[in-house]
C-alpha cells in the first residue's frame, strides 16, 4: 500500500495539466483504479483483516482524492498567473479621444421655439417642402396675378413635357401648414410649424434655403391682444430677459388687420443686445387671420377668427447666440459648427433656463 501511494503522489505532483491528471484518477481511484481493484479484494479477507485493511485503504483513498483535488486547484492557479501575466494593461496610457458632433444653433434654436411655445399649449405641424400653388399661394389669399407671387423669389419644380398643371414649388414660407393644419384639426386649435423656406435669394442676409416658425391659433374669442401677449411671452423666456415688443401696421394677404413686429434692442459698438435701449429690430409679420384663409382651411369665418404670426428662426437665432453672418449657418465649416454649436449635454433647455 505504501507503494501505491507514493507511486501516485508522485506522479500527481508531476502532472503537467488538467487532462494528465483525469487520466491518473481513472488509473487509481477510478472504477477499475488500482486502489479500487485493492478495495474489491476485501472481500475475499478474513473478517479480522478486513478490519485491519478496509481503514488503511479507505484513507488512502481519501488520500489520493485530496492530493487529486490539491493538484487540480494548484493548476488553476498556475494558469490564471500565466493569464495575468500575459495581459495586462497600461492604464496610465492616454486615452483615444473621439471627435464630438456639436448641435447647429439652428437646430437648438428649433427645439427652443418648440419647447416654449409647446409650454403655452401650441402642438407642433408639419408640412411637405414641396408644396403645391394653391397652399402656398392661392389658399392664403395670394392669388395668380397678385404681386406678392412675383416678390417671393420662388423656386418652380420641372413639369414634364405637356404637363399644363401649374408646377409644384418649393415653399418660400411655413404659410401654407396653416391651411394644412386647419384641414386636418378644424377649429379650435393652436399649433405653431418649425421649418425650412426657400427663396431664390443670396446675399448677407439672405440664403436660398432658411427657417420659419410659423403660429397659428384659432377660436372663438381671439385678439390681437392675445398675440401680443404670446410674443412678448415668447420672446421674454427665449432671451431670458422682459422684452418690449413694437406692432407695425403693415399689409400681408393672409391677414386682416396685418403688423409686423419688432423687439426692443440696443446696437452698441457694432453689435446688438435685446431686451434693452431705444432702438427696434423687425423679427415677424403677422396678424389677424383672414377671413378668406380660414375659409379655404373649411373653417366658418363668421364663428371662428384667429391670429397668426411667421418668424425667421436663424434671425433670432443669430441675435441670440451673437452670430454675425447668415451665410455661414449653412457653409459646413467645421470650425464654425465647433465654435457655434452645441455640446448634446450642455444645451439651453426650457427647466434650465434658456439663455447661456
Ligand atoms: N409668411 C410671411 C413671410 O414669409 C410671414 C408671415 C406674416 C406669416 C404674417 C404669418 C403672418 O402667419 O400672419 O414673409
Amino acid at each position: 500500500m505504501d507503494d501505491l501511494r507514493d507511486k501516485y503522489i508522485d506522479l500527481i505532483g508531476k502532472a503537467a495539466d488538467e487532462s494528465a491528471l483525469e487520466d491518473l484518477r481513472v488509473q487509481a481511484v477510478g472504477k477499475k483504479g488500482e486502489i479500487s481493484l485493492q478495495m474489491r479484494e476485501l472481500g475475499k479477507m478474513s473478517p479480522e483483516e478486513r478490519q485491519l485493511m478496509g481503514p488503511k485503504l479507505n484513507a488512502l483513498k481519501d488520500e489520493i482524492n485530496a492530493a487529486l483535488g490539491a493538484k487540480k486547484a494548484a493548476l488553476a492557479d498556475a494558469a490564471l498567473n500565466e493569464r495575468l501575466q500575459a495581459e495586462w494593461l497600461d492604464v496610465t496610457l492616454p486615452g483615444r479621444t473621439r471627435r464630438v458632433g456639436s448641435i447647429h444653433p439652428v437646430s437648438q434654436v428649433w427645439e427652443e421655439c418648440t419647447a416654449i411655445f409647446a409650454d403655452m399649449g401650441f402642438a407642433v405641424a408639419e408640412g411637405p417642402q414641396v408644396e403645391t400653388d394653391w397652399y402656398n399661394f392661392d389658399a392664403l389669399n395670394i392669388p395668380g396675378h397678385h404681386p406678392a407671387r412675383a416678390e417671393m423669389d420662388t423656386f418652380y419644380m420641372h413639369r414634364a413635357e405637356g404637363d399644363e398643371r401649374p408646377p409644384h414649388v418649393l415653399r418660400t414660407h411655413t404659410s401654407p401648414v396653416q391651411i394644412r393644419s386647419m384641414e386636418a384639426g378644424g377649429a379650435p386649435t393652436r399649433i405653431i410649424c418649425p421649418g425650412r423656406v426657400y427663396r431664390a435669394d443670396y446675399d448677407q442676409t439672405h440664403t436660398p434655403m432658411f427657417h420659419q416658425v410659423e403660429g397659428l391659433a384659432i377660436d372663438k374669442d381671439i385678439s390681437m391682444a392675445n398675440l401680443k401677449w404670446v410674443l412678448e411671452e415668447f420672446f421674454s423666456a427665449y432671451f431670458g430677459r422682459s422684452v418690449k415688443t413694437r406692432f407695425r401696421a403693415s399689409h400681408f394677404p393672409f391677414t386682416e388687420p396685418s403688423a409686423e413686429v419688432d423687439i426692443q434692442c440696443q446696437w452698441k459698438d457694432g453689435s446688438v443686445t435685446v431686451g434693452e435701449g431705444d432702438d427696434w429690430l423687425e423679427v415677424l409679420g403677422s396678424g389677424m387671420v383672414h377671413p378668406k384663409v380660414l375659409q379655404a382651411g373649411g373653417i366658418d369665418p363668421n364663428e371662428w377668427q384667429g391670429f397668426a404670426f411667421g418668424m425667421g428662426i436663424d434671425r433670432i437665432a443669430m441675435l441670440k447666440y451673437g452670430i454675425p453672418d447668415l451665410r455661414a449657418f449653412f457653409d459646413s465649416d467645421l470650425r464654425w459648427l465647433r465654435h457655434y454649436g452645441f455640446a448634446s449635454l450642455d444645451m439651453p433647455t426650457l427647466h434650465g433656463g434658456l439663455s447661456r
